[in-house]
Parts: structure tokens; C-alpha cells; sequence
């Protein structure tokens, strides 16, 4: 599809809350961080598939950090919108927040960035509608977004370097090479 034939569409919010039930709990009796990932990944597929009127895949997730626990009983309310979209990818931005239905206390509990890629039947991309970009929030957000992609592109290429130099050519590393390594990295971590 041509660029000017893309229609332009508001990124509408998409909230969902859930209650945090007891099978979904880990040994210590809070949410098992698994349990959050699934529920947060149902939330990009619904808000990337409201957006795009098609099927969506996950192509990757970033910055998922459990900085409080999320305990049985309480409610979390999953707030997403598309920040940002390429031809058929979409990013989708969900920021959960806990309340304790007692105390009625609420805290953010994360927030995270998902890729979403939209597919026809066949699970092929196929192109998604451009964001329009109606006020200073949506353009920041955008903003924001693209700086993201640019990040996660310079991430990858870091860590294939890793990868290819520690793991896939470790044969032609000689071990010395790898004392050395190994004593430049503990003179960095040493305090
Ligand atoms: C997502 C998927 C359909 C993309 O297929 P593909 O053959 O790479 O398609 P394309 O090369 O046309 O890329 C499609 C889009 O994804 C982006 N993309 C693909 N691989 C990427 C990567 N490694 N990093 C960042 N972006 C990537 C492309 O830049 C392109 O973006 P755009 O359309 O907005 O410009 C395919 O990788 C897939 O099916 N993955 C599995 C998804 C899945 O099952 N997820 C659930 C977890 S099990």
C-alpha cells in the first residue's frame, strides 16, 4: 500500500483491570511475575488488534521491571495506547497500577513497552493505519517512541556483537585473551 493511501487513526486508551486471583500466586504468595507478563501481553494484543482491525503478534517487550509486588486480591488496572507505528509494526505502552480494594490504596507497579506486529490470516505484516497525532501528549509520546526504536536497534546490534565475539567465536578466542577479559571486568565491578 502506498504512504498516501494510509488512513490516519486516533490511538484510542484501552484500560483493562483485573483482579489478582489466588491460583496466580508464586510461593511467597504474591503474583508470580509470569502471571503479570501474560496479562500484559493479552493487553498489547487487545490494544494493538483494536487498533489495527487486524490479528497482532508480539514481536518484543522491553523494560519490564518488578519494582513492587503485586499481591492476591488486589485489583490492577492495565492502562495501554499505541504510541507509535511503523508500516505494520505498532508500539504499545501499558503502565499497571495495584489497589488494595480495602484501603483503596493504589501504586504503579510498572510500565512497559511492547512491539506489536500486525498480520493477516496468513501471519504475514500486513500495513497498519498511520497515528494521528492530535495533541502534545500523542506527539511526545511519539516522540519518546521513536527514540525507543532507535535504542532497541542499537541494543540489538550490541548484543549480536556480544553474542558472535563470547559465544558463536569463542574457539578463536585465545585463553588469555579471555583472562585478560575476565580481569578488566572485575577491575570495573571492584569498588
Ligand atoms: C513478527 C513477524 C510476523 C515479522 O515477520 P518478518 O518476516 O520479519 O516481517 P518483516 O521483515 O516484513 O518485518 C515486519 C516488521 O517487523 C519489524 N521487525 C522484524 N524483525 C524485527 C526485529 N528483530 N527487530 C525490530 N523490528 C523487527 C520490521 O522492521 C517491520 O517493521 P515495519 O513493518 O513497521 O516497518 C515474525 O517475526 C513472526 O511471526 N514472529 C513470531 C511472533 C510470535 O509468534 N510472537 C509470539 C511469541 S511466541
Amino acid at each position: 500500500m502506498e504512504e498516501q493511501e494510509r488512513e490516519l487513526q486516533l490511538a484510542e486508551p484501552l484500560i483493562m483491570t483485573m483482579l489478582m486471583t489466588p491460583e496466580m500466586a508464586n510461593f511467597s504468595g504474591n503474583v508470580h511475575g509470569g502471571a503479570i507478563l501474560k496479562m500484559l501481553d493479552q493487553v498489547a494484543y487487545a490494544c494493538a488488534t483494536h487498533y489495527s482491525h487486524h490479528y497482532a503478534v508480539t514481536l518484543s517487550v522491553d523494560q519490564v521491571t518488578f519494582n513492587k509486588p503485586v499481591k492476591v486480591g488486589e485489583l490492577v488496572t492495565f492502562y495501554a495506547q499505541v504510541n507509535y507505528v511503523g508500516r505494520s509494526t505498532m508500539e504499545v505502552g501499558i503502565k499497571a497500577v495495584a489497589e488494595d480494594i480495602h484501603s483503596r490504596q493504589t501504586r504503579h507497579t510498572n510500565s512497559c513497552y511492547f512491539t506489536m506486529v500486525a498480520v493477516d490470516s496468513d501471519g504475514r505484516p500486513v500495513t497498519v493505519p498511520k497515528l494521528m497525532l492530535d495533541s502534545p501528549k500523542t506527539k511526545a509520546r511519539y516522540v519518546a517512541a521513536k527514540l525507543r526504536r532507535q535504542l532497541r536497534i542499537e541494543h540489538d546490534s550490541t548484543m549480536q556483537a556480544i553474542d558472535l565475539k563470547w559465544t558463536d567465536q569463542l574457539d578463536t578466542l585465545s585463553e588469555q585473551e579471555i583472562e585478560d577479559a575476565l580481569n578488566a571486568e572485575m577491575e570495573n565491578t571492584r569498588e
